[in-house]
């Protein structure tokens, strides 16, 4: 039989722009990024997960500046310093970090624009308009307010006069509404969708593809006196990692890409990028999915902001495991949410500490002092235990198709309540009253209690192991699970809910406390 190759799941998160260290918006995307990479690899599929910096362009120029640095050297010391750290402390496990100033993103960039050039998708002319540098966007009369400031930034554009090269992105509007109808959920969610139609519709003007007025950049192939500009150099990175012409046959295996982002950069994704791609015939990307802001005093939270909060102030204290899955559980992903300390402390309480904490320790607990430690063979099931069993079923189910839905706290909720669930099936059996009778069939009852018990938390391990994964290997290991079913990363999401997976006999140990309590008052960021 001929092999069928996997299913491929290319996601990808913006590339930042090294202005500064990252904050928890920027960590948003990519936490997100990582939990479907993540959910997708536990379905078997060929996952290809991209991040990195767009290092070049004004903006980073100017900043280096002002740091008395070149840009080369103040980006390179940046990302050593503080992006890539932040992304390992956070267990982002990305299959490559680019950043626009690799030498084969340079090369696989300048063919795209050369090829697009060759094709007469290309022209020269002049230019007269306001540049947001913040934006690294010109802006027309709607995006300014009346003293000319840019809406985003409240900071003045610039008037820039130029000659440039244009690409003829005015061309691409049918194309680009029949794309929007043909693959509904190209860009998700509706409003998303709705604004960018309505944008297409009040038509599209050429976009000027270069600038000459400065050299911080990949120089135009055809005249080395200009640079790209920055945004459709930054965009290629998709391809460029996956390899478009350096090895055309990975690309045609896992292009398409899923790019995940905020509502800002939404225009760039789901205009000039696809349009960019149906001018080098290539196909477009399979989806643009926008989430919504972290606020900071009902404002977008940005590195120009003073109020910005880095990952390791909250990792310090509630560690890496509760900071993705209070993101990620406690936003509805698509919604704006102001960050809070309060909320943060409620919800590790809540979920991690007292509802899966201390259903992992009370059940390795009762195993530990009934039976040694060693996991019991279960009796005849009772309703109660194949009630559970199946409710497992719906969880995995439900969390499955909300990934596929991009709703990750959906997912997340399911198997938070299956956790619920399985405390109130404790609670309910009440193995330490059957603890107290000596018979035959009231220890095999715990036995069958316990078990099912261990089962629950096996198949949560599995679950959780996309949000959570040093908690959920440490929940696998304590199960003794690494020993007799396999690797937790192994672990299929299509059989999670088979029951009876973990083998009677299994050293079942109680590890440490998997959420440490955290007093109210600690919340100050260490
Ligand atoms: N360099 C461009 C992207 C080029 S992609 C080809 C850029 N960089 S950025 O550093 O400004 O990143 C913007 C993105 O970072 C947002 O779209 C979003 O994914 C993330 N976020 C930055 N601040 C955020 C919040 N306050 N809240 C949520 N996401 C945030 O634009």
């Amino acid at each position: 039989m001929p092999e069928i190759p996997a299913k491929s799941f290319f996601i990808t998160t913006p590339i930042y722009y090294v202005t500064a260290a990252p904050h928890i918006g920027s960590a948003y995307t990519t936490t997100a990024a990582d939990v479907l990479a993540r959910w997708h690899r536990h379905r078997g599929e060929n996952v290809y997960f991209l991040t990195g910096t767009d290092e070049h362009g004004q903006k980073v120029m100017r900043t280096a500046q002002k740091n008395g640095q070149t840009p080369q050297a103040f980006v390179d010391s940046l990302i050593e310093s503080e992006w890539k750290p932040a992304w390992d402390l956070l267990d982002i496990k990305y299959d490559r970090f680019i950043r626009t100033t690799d030498e084969d993103h340079i090369k696989q960039v300048q063919e795209f624009w050369q090829r697009l050039y060759d094709a007469g998708y290309v022209y020269e002319g002049e230019y007269s308009g306001k540049y947001c540098v913040d934006c690294e966007e010109f802006k027309s009369d709607d995006d300014l307010d009346a003293e000319g400031n840019c809406l985003v930034h409240e900071r003045p554009a610039e008037v820039i006069t130029e000659k440039n090269w244009f690409f003829k992105l005015s061309e691409f509007g049918d194309r680009l509404l029949a794309l929007y109808d043909e693959v509904p959920d190209f860009i998700a969610p509706t409003a998303s969708r709705n604004e960018i139609i309505n944008y297409v519709k009040s038509g599209l003007h050429d976009l000027s593809i270069s600038r000459s007025s400065f050299d911080w950049g990949i120089k135009v192939p055809w005249d080395p006196s200009q640079v790209l500009y920055v945004w459709i150099d930054a965009l290629l990175n998709y391809t460029s990692a996956a390899q478009i012409y350096d090895d055309p046959e990975q690309f045609a295996k896992i292009w398409p890409a899923t790019h995940l982002m905020s509502r800002d950069i939404l225009r760039f994704h789901s205009v000039i990028w696809p349009a960019m791609l149906m001018a080098a015939g290539e196909q477009p990307p399979r989806r643009v999915y926008v989430h919504g802001y972290l606020l900071v005093g009902g404002k977008k939270m940005a590195k120009s902001n003073a109020t910005a909060i880095h990952p390791r102030e909250i990792v310090g204290t509630f560690g890496t495991d509760a900071y993705r899955y209070y993101f990620m559980k406690a936003i509805p992903f698509g919604a704006d949410a102001s960050f809070s300390w309060e909320h943060l402390h409620a919800v590790y309480t809540d979920e991690l500490a007292n509802n899966l904490g201390n259903l992992a320790s009370r059940v390795a607990a009762m195993i530990g002092k009934y039976f040694d430690g060693v996991l019991p063979s279960p009796g005849a099931l009772t309703d109660a235990d194949g009630t559970l069993a199946d409710l497992l079923d719906r969880t995995v189910r439900t969390a499955d198709v909300a990934i596929s839905r991009m709703q990750i706290h959906e997912a997340i909720g399911a198997t938070h309540d299956f956790v619920t669930a399985v405390n109130g099936y404790i609670t309910e059996q009440q193995p330490w009253s059957v603890a107290k009778d000596d018979s035959a069939l009231a220890r095999e009852r715990l036995a069958t209690i316990l078990y099912t018990c261990a089962e629950a938390l096996r198949a949560v391990a599995v679950l959780h192991h996309s949000v959570m994964p040093s908690t959920a290997t440490k929940l696998w290991e304590s199960l003794g699970a690494h020993e007799t079913v396999g690797a937790l990363e192994a672990q299929p999401i299509s059989s999670a809910a088979d029951w009876g997976v973990l083998k009677p006999g299994s050293r079942v140990v109680k590890g440490d406390v998997l959420f440490p309590r955290i007093e109210a008052d600690a919340e100050v960021g260490a």
